[in-house]
């Protein structure tokens, strides 16, 4: 019985969600390309995450830093030294592990066995890898040119820290928001897109007064990010919060707890954002290194301080993989010799809106539909299909998670009205064709 996440994998290449990167030469490993519904869905779920978190709040502003910045920022920020995973490598077997998680990994000659416990395994002592990828600013190749690809987009939030503040007048506490590419060179990446080496993060940074109830805002912004995954369809029991024990928090953190969903299978629950007190690690560390102060001051007060930090840190990667795991069912329908494959997405993040169907292709029922499609797509992405048995248009459509099917049948050139079909109940309903762009509108609100 294939796990769910390869039939994810197989659907997603089939349907242009996801491709593997350059897969003509065979791939690379752990990057991973948008088709055109993969992108569209991501988009929705980013927007979803930018509008909830900048858009709707006033003590929330927006940012886009670059990818590359200076090297000390990443000595500040304890990378160079900390952001590293203890390897070991298999002379005979030719595996490389983490020396922290042997207990997950399978030898390559004797998958049964963990590596180290076959007896023709040779282990190295571990050695300490560095996540981040390193490359050259400028015409020389030396050490004095070398820069990173940023592992995290927070620092880039941090630096600019005193330039949101004083340009938008903000005051203490509010936040820092940016959507943007990071990169970590990881040694276990797999599972699909849920750990690659070149992704995406929707972070926010939120600076609190270190006098005033930080671990108020700490639950604060757990109960909201929470809170956000459940609107976007995720169901209540596939997430939870796993708090990090004293020996599993980042350098950075004083508290942290994980949003975890169960991706089903053999992965089961994972993380997929991390709500972090960062205290004034970073803020205070970037202080230090850059010999600029990055004090807060509360004039009311007269008084200057480091503030205190709560991040909010998912993957819109990760996001996007659960949406799919949490979207894919197969079910029988009644009547019918076939089952169908449904994403069962909410409709706000669905790649297509709607699929718009003339019923067959004559008597100006190919028109009337093509002439309905071109007057939504302004406002939806829609999907114009003519091709095939109505029933097969309608599975295509299912497979991609497109909520509602518009049909243009006899009916529709007399009295104007199209059916009107739901994804998930199966239900027909007509509704005049002058209406639909409004019937869209309240069902794709949420
Ligand atoms: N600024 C804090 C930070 O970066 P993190 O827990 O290392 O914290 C936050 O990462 C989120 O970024 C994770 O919850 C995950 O969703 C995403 N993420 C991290 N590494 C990833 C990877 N290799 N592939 C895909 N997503 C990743």
């Amino acid at each position: 019985q294939p796990d769910v996440m390869d039939k994810l994998v197989s659907l997603a290449k089939r349907r242009g969600f996801i491709f593997q990167s350059s897969e003509i030469y065979g791939g690379t490993g752990s990057v991973w390309d948008y088709g055109p519904l993969g992108v569209e869905l991501k988009k929705n779920i980013k927007d979803r995450w930018w509008h909830a978190l900048v858009r709707m709040r006033d003590d929330v502003e927006g940012l886009d830093a670059a990818i590359l910045m200076h090297p000390k920022v990443w000595e500040a920020s304890g990378h160079v030294a900390g952001f590293v995973d203890p390897l070991v490598d298999c002379k005979a077997c030719k595996g490389r592990f983490r020396a922290d998680k042997l207990q997950d990994a399978r030898c390559p000659r004797k998958p049964s066995k963990q590596p180290g416990e076959h007896t023709e395994c040779q282990l190295t002592e571990p050695r300490q890898f560095n996540l981040m990828f390193k490359t050259f600013m400028g015409a020389l190749e030396d050490s004095a040119s070398v820069v990173y690809l940023r592992p995290e987009t927070a620092q880039g939030i941090f630096v600019n820290f005193l330039n949101v503040q004083q340009s938008t007048r903000q005051k203490v506490p509010f936040g820092i928001a940016q959507i943007g590419k990071a990169f970590r060179n990881e040694i276990t990446p797999g599972n699909f897109t849920f750990r690659t080496r070149e992704f995406e993060q929707m972070e926010m940074q939120f600076f609190v007064d270190p006098n005033a109830d930080h671990m108020e805002w700490f639950e604060y912004w757990k109960a909201q990010r929470m809170q956000w995954h459940l609107d976007l369809g995720l169901k209540e029991d596939r997430l939870h919060f796993h708090q990090h024990g004293a020996g599993e928090l980042a350098h950075y953190a004083r508290a942290a707890f994980d949003i975890e969903f169960d991706f089903g299978g053999t992965l089961g629950f994972q993380e997929i954002e991390g709500v972090h007190h960062r205290g004034d690690f970073d803020l205070g560390r970037h202080q230090e290194y850059s010999g600029k102060k990055l004090e807060y001051f509360d004039q009311p007060n007269n008084r200057r301080f480091v503030p205190f930090v709560i991040e909010t840190s998912v993957g819109a990667d990760r996001v996007t993989l659960a949406a799919l795991a949490n979207a894919y069912r197969e079910e029988e329908v009644a009547g019918e010799s076939e089952g169908r494959v449904v994403l069962g997405l909410h409709p706000a993040i669905a790649p297509i809106k709607a699929g718009i169907f003339p019923l067959v292709k004559k008597d100006g029922m190919p028109e009337f539909a093509e002439k309905l499609g071109n007057e939504l797509r302004r406002r939806f992405p829609v999907f114009y299909d003519e091709t095939g048995a109505i029933g097969r248009r309608y599975r295509r459509q299912d497979e991609v998670g497109t909520p509602f099917c518009l049909t243009v049948d006899g009916q529709t050139l007399e009295d104007n009205t199209v059916t009107v079909r739901d994804r998930d109940s199966l239900t027909q309903e007509r509704v005049a064709a002058d209406r639909v762009g409004a019937f869209l509108d309240e069902k794709l609100a949420g």
